[in-house]
């Protein structure tokens, strides 16, 4: 198939660009410079030069595919980078629905000969706690690793608009998607592989 995707040089554009190309697809990427021409191009895509604001160039690549991947977002911070210490939001106790990147990108793979409208969520199926994924991350940081516990009015000033994302609990499953795309993602522990990371 022939896929357009945006935030091909990404860290989840680019994996899923890998797989795509793996699985015999041929992919046109969004790149809005240099750097990320040359990203996606690594990954295994042919670059289309442009940025989100560019719609005649959106239009003209989505018209050439016969399905688009949209993966592309501006960003705002990066939690705990200023800390040293892991953050969680309060006490830490809601709850994350996860998914490894790889089983990702071979869920978008999964999806493209899905009916035209068909919703699934990206997540793994396993529900670790904001504290259980920072003491994770912690450990595996080795003995200097820590965690703080931030109020959300602190997490929207150091990393706002996105830390009432963080704050949200969620509990999800892929079954939808397992039953319907024959897909099943294989990273089943996520917590063992951010201690180990
Ligand atoms: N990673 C996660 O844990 C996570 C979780 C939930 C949802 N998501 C969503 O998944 C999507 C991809 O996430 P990611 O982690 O791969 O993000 P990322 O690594 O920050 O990559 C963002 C991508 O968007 C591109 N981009 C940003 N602004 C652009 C613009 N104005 N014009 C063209 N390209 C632009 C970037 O291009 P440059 O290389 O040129 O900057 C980059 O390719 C996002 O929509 C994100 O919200 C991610």
């Amino acid at each position: 198939m022939k896929i357009f995707l945006t935030g091909g040089s990404g860290y989840i554009g680019r994996a899923t660009i890998g797989e795509l190309v793996r699985q015999g697809h041929v992919v046109e990427a969004l790149a809005r410079s240099e750097r990320a021409e040359a990203a996606v191009v690594a990954a295994g895509a042919s670059a289309v030069r442009g940025g989100l604001t560019d719609l005649d160039v959106l239009n003209q690549a989505a018209a050439r595919a016969e399905a688009v991947i949209h993966l592309a977002q501006a960003t705002g911070g990066e939690p705990g980078r200023e800390s040293g210490a892991i953050p969680y939001i309060a006490d830490g106790g809601n709850h994350w629905a996860l998914i490894h990147l790889d089983d990702l990108a071979r869920l978008y793979t999964a999806a493209l000969p899905a009916p035209a409208g068909s919703v699934y969520l990206g997540v793994g199926g396993v529900n670790p706690t904001a504290k259980e994924v920072a003491e994770a991350c912690a450990h595996a940081a080795g003995p200097a690793g820590k965690t703080v516990s931030l109020s959300l009015a602190e997490a929207r000033e150091r990393i706002s608009p996105i830390a009432d994302a963080f704050a949200l609990d969620q509990q999800l499953t892929p079954a939808k998607a397992q039953r319907e795309l024959g897909w099943t993602p294989v990273h089943a522990d996520p917590l063992t592989e951010f201690a180990a990371e």
